[in-house]
């Protein structure tokens, strides 16, 4: 199967063209480096000939609030309007558990934004939203470094492994379109704040972590049910301490 992987050279992206290739797929990771770009529709038409499947795993260079909007509204339209043309049966795209709950999230407002475009589409769909990534713990620790500690959000949280992530996405992209939403999400739930001082503390960080339930993330307070799937949800097989393991 020929399934062309938008945003193929990214974190999840370039696990998933792995994956992909190792179950004896024919994945091809499309992106700006390889001359494919989804916001302006450059090299989309001729990546996009003979596929049976195309994965969204693109990111936004700026998550400024318009910027951001504007490249998931585009990317999102283009792809949907170049796989109608070219009769691509399965649209798969990866957005984030929530993403509803948090109204002042510019970076949520945008992925809620994509969905919608893909929703509207002709082409059969899938969409997998996932929690945050463990890889991504670090950025959200800096986002709240102050005065020499790490101010960050004490509502439950519960992240998951890239590599689950891939995992499930390359099941979805090789099964029948959904038509619908499924949730994926780490196999531990705790406050934010032990995750991140767990994660800090891997890498010889020694300043402090407060957990403040009136700081903001991504300008959104949240509280145990924001970020956390709220229904059935997948479950990657990875914990924290063994990742950490191999940090
Ligand atoms: N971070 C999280 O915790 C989280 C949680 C749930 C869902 N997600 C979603 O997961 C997805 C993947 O995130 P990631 O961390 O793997 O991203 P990433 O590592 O930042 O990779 C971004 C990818 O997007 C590509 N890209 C950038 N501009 C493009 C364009 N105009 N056209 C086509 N491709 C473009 C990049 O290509 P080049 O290498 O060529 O620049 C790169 O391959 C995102 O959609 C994100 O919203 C993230």
């Amino acid at each position: 199967m020929k399934i062309v992987v938008i945003g193929g050279t990214g974190l999840i992206g370039s696990k998933l063209v792995a994956r992909l290739k190792q179950q004896g797929h024919e994945p091809v990771a499309a992106s700006p480096k390889s001359g494919v770009n989804a916001v302006t529709g450059d090299g989309l038409a001729a990546a996009l000939a003979g596929a049976d499947v195309v994965v969204d795993v693109a990111n936004a260079p700026s998550w400024e609030p318009a910027a951001v909007l504007a490249f998931f509204e585009r990317s999102s339209k283009n792809l949907v309007a170049t796989e109608a043309a070219a009769a691509v049966k399965h649209h798969v795209a990866l957005s984030i558990v929530g993403a509803e709950r948090s109204p002042g999230n510019t970076y949520f407002r945008a992925k809620l934004a994509q969905e919608t475009i893909i929703k509207s589409s002709p082409v059969p769909y899938s969409i997998v939203r996932a929690t945050q990534f463990f890889e991504f713990l670090g950025a959200i620790a800096e986002m709240g470094a102050n005065d020499g500690k790490i101010v960050v959000p004490s509502a439950l949280f519960q992240p998951i492994a890239a590599d689950d992530v891939a995992a499930r996405l390359a099941e979805v992209a090789t099964g029948k379109p959904l038509n619908g939403t499924i949730d994926i999400a780490g196999p531990e739930k705790a406050p934010f704040n032990e995750f991140i001082a767990r994660r800090l503390k891997a890498s010889g960080d020694t300043r402090p972590v407060v957990g403040d339930p009136k700081t903001p993330y991504y300008g959104s307070l949240i509280d145990d049910t924001s970020l956390n799937p709220l229904g059935e949800a997948r479950l990657g097989a990875t914990s924290l301490a063994a990742w950490l393991a191999n940090f």
